[in-house]
């Protein structure tokens, strides 16, 4: 059976950060009050003229350096992003171009803060079904560009930032000690897409719009959903949570992160934190925490780790894999 293998991570930040207390002179809020409500301290910003595809490209060059791989050696770039450079082509063909790749393909997801865990489930269907043997899978943002920031409910929470990752074909056994993507689990409901969404778009108003949300309502989904389907797709990998040796989550808000750990009975020391320096940054923010934890040295090969992300939509899933 093919597996898709983790073999290099790779990330990028903006160079501006931005403390809570620059917000502190615009808006009614307090540096305590967001950090005692979303565990967020900072979060970085990308420049003027700095797009979503510049964050992107970096990313993916640090994980193909760790990778040991060239861009040639690449069959497909998937992009999950909701903050595209462009209304089309997909920011992914800008990636594939600013890499220096002449052959494969390359597309974007849109799963907002789930579109990593959607795109890492897209591209293990690729290379499972023999489309691709090497797929470079990026999360990448600016979230910075669809804030209002005379919402304070909403304008703290966002930042900046790319992840990526690259998946390569290997023979498994088809068991759970298989190493790579050992299941996925994909959910959506549009029915709630109300609790979070951005108020403008191509077809309906022409612009671009701002994110809307309904936080204490998506906070309450959150918690219960992300500990389902992390659950759900352990059962579909055949492991239990007592088999985790890493929980990678979207990196939202720590109340979240800390009620679905609790949740699934998952020690804080298993879960991998990073939402205090970077915010959330929506699609980016679980392959950030990969790689940054991937910098730390955190992950042993055989370790099971599993991600799970929910947003906007709503749309959530998880994902588990063997280091
Ligand atoms: N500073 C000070 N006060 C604020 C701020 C702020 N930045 N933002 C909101 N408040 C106020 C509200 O106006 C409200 O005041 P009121 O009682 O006078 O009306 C009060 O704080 C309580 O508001 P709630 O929304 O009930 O506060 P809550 O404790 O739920 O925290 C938060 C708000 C942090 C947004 C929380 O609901 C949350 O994190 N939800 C999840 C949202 C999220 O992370 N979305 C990201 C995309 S989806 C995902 O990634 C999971």
């Amino acid at each position: 059976m093919r597996r898709s293998v983790v073999r290099g991570t790779g990330h990028y930040l903006p160079e501006r950060v931005v403390e809570n207390s620059y917000f502190e002179s615009m808006l009614d809020t307090t540096d305590e009050w967001i950090r005692s409500r979303t565990g967020i301290e900072r979060r970085h910003f990308a420049a003027e003229g700095e797009f979503t595809s510049d964050l992107a490209i970096a990313a993916a060059r640090q994980a193909l350096e760790r990778a040991g791989m060239v861009a040639e050696d690449l069959d497909a770039i998937v992009v999950a992003t909701s903050t595209p450079d462009l209304t089309f082509p997909a920011t992914a063909t800008i990636v594939q171009a600013g890499l220096g790749m002449q052959r494969g393909f390359a597309y974007d997801i849109q799963a907002v803060c789930a579109g990593f865990v959607f795109a890492l489930s897209n591209a293990d269907g690729l290379i499972k079904s023999g489309q691709a043997d090497r797929v470079l899978v990026i999360g990448a943002e600016t979230f910075s560009r669809i804030m209002d920031w005379t919402d304070r409910g909403t304008c703290v929470l966002f930042g900046d930032g790319a992840g990526a990752v690259i998946l390569e074909a290997v023979e498994g056994e088809g068991t759970s000690d298989d190493r790579g993507i050992l299941a996925t689990d994909l959910n959506s409901d549009g029915n709630l897409r109300e609790l979070l969404y951005v108020d403008g778009g191509v077809s309906r108003t022409g612009t671009v719009g701002f994110l809307r949300m309904q936080g204490n309502l998506v906070f309450r989904h959150a918690v219960e959903k992300l500990a389902a389907t992390a659950k759900r797709v352990l059962d579909k990998a055949g492991l239990t949570p007592g088999d985790i040796d890493w929980l990678v989550p979207h990196q939202a808000n720590l109340r979240i992160i800390v009620g679905t750990a609790q949740k699934m009975q998952l020690p804080m020391d298993k879960v991998v934190l990073t939402v205090a320096d970077h915010g959330n940054t929506s699609a980016a923010s679980i392959p950030l925490a990969l790689s940054v934890a991937d910098t730390q040295g955190k992950f042993k090969p055989g370790d099971v780790v599993v991600t799970e992300a929910i947003g906007g939509g709503m749309s959530w899933g998880s994902v588990v894999l063997r280091w």
